[in-house]
């Protein structure tokens, strides 16, 4: 995965835009859902909020739509609605204008796109899974997609194993014949990037679909439904990271991509004893003492690290305390404690107010309150 930019494009001349302008496209970010590979972090919270280097991965969909100009954008939400509204506001922090559309329940992509349908009018529109994390940014798709008139473009990447996504079959100019949803006998190896770029056309295919056998509403039917009615759907593949940040290694993953990408920037205090190695951001407010943190990692704003090691594609989170431990390639979300652990904390995600600790209680021996579906490995 050391590609960077889109390794492969396909243009048709017949729908090409020629001395048009542009079109001007709104986005659609999907943060509804249930989340359910992430619990317990998902019982309480939004999996779109879920940290990556300290930003929740829904806020890298909103900078790269920003950033590829496009800044109507509409929310779709879920039953964490409200968690999403309080993070994002009106979206001006991002330079955009946002809109929530609350989704009645999780009814899949394509009934995503039936709930948005009066915010969307008969605009083009880019429809990004906010779960979805692509490290370059989606600039050079949108302005593709903008200058033609095709009725849709997805982004499609190579990958081992696309059985729990979508794949596509291209034509031998790049152009999609078919799609499927998470096959069980392997057809392509092009799985479906959730950032998808659609004209009004696939608003006449989404009345007409039926649920499929996960009772969903899937988007890659009513993109089969608009190449069956004779539009042209062009792709593109990318070379880019790009990671479906699901579950938790997922997680890990993004949050070692873009920590990947940092450079050194000491906001915080840091005391004589301590050794900051490589790129390490440590925000505002925070304080390293008697630690050594080696980076990429990132200590959150009123983070306190004292006699610990910080390894690694780590992000701490704002006001955390991680005393007495080691912890590597891990995400603590803010204001959590984990203090006096032996053991090397490793590729580990731990939520928000989570203590880790050790205890002076007889019998010895570890004591859990865990939510359903927590995940504890003790080696
Ligand atoms: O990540 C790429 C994959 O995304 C594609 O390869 C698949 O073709 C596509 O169907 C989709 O598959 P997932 O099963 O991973 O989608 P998921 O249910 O995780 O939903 C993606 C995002 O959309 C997530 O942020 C939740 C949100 N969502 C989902 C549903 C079903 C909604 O807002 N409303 C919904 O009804």
């Amino acid at each position: 995965m050391t590609e960077t930019s889109p390794a492969e494009t396909s243009e048709a001349p017949a729908h090409l835009n020629g001395s048009a302008a542009p079109r001007l496209l709104k986005g659609l970010v999907l943060a509804g859902g249930k989340g359910s590979r992430l619990r317990p972090l998902t019982a309480t919270g939004a999996k779109q909020l879920v940290p990556v280097a300290n930003k929740p991965v829904l806020f890298y969909a909103l900078d790269q739509l920003v950033s590829a100009g496009i800044t109507e954008i509409g929310i779709v939400t879920g039953d964490t609605g409200d968690q999403v509204r309080a993070a994002v506001g009106d979206g001006s922090a991002f330079g955009a204008r946002v809109t929530y559309l609350p989704q009645d329940a999780p009814r899949g992509l394509a009934h995503a796109v039936i709930t948005a349908r009066d915010y969307l009018g008969d605009d083009p529109f880019c429809m990004f899974l906010a779960d979805n994390f692509l490290q370059q940014g989606i600039d050079d798709h949108a302005r593709a997609f903008a200058e033609t008139r095709s009725a849709a473009r997805i982004l499609l990447k190579r990958v081992d194993d696309p059985s729990a996504l979508g794949v596509a079959i291209l034509n031998e100019s790049g152009q999609v014949t078919r799609l499927v949803e998470k096959p069980k006998t392997p057809i392509s190896d092009l799985a479906i990037v959730g950032v998808y770029f659609f004209g009004p056309e696939i608003h006449d295919i989404t009345p007409t679909l039926q649920p499929s056998g996960r009772g969903e509403l899937e988007i890659t039917d009513a993109i089969q439904g608009l190449i069956d009615a004779g539009h042209v759907v062009d792709s593109s593949i990318i070379g880019d990271e790009w990671v479906d940040t699901g579950k938790k290694d997922d997680m890990l993953e993004a949050n070692r991509v873009v920590l990947g990408t940092i450079h050194r920037d000491v906001k915080g205090t840091v005391d004589i004893e301590s050794i900051i190695v490589g790129d390490v951001i440590v925000e505002a407010g925070a304080s390293i003492v008697g630690s050594t943190v080696r980076g990429p990692a990132i200590i959150g704003a009123g983070a306190r690290v004292e006699h610990a090691y910080v390894g690694p594609f780590t992000a701490i989170g704002e006001r955390c305390i991680i005393r007495g431990c080691e912890i590597e390639h891990s995400i603590v979300m803010s204001d959590s404690t984990i203090r006096d652990i032996d053991s090397r904390i490793f590729d580990s995600l731990i939520g928000k107010e989570v203590v880790i600790e050790r205890t002076m209680l007889k019998p010895v021996a570890v004591r859990f309150m865990l939510g359903d579906h927590a995940h504890v490995g003790i080696s």
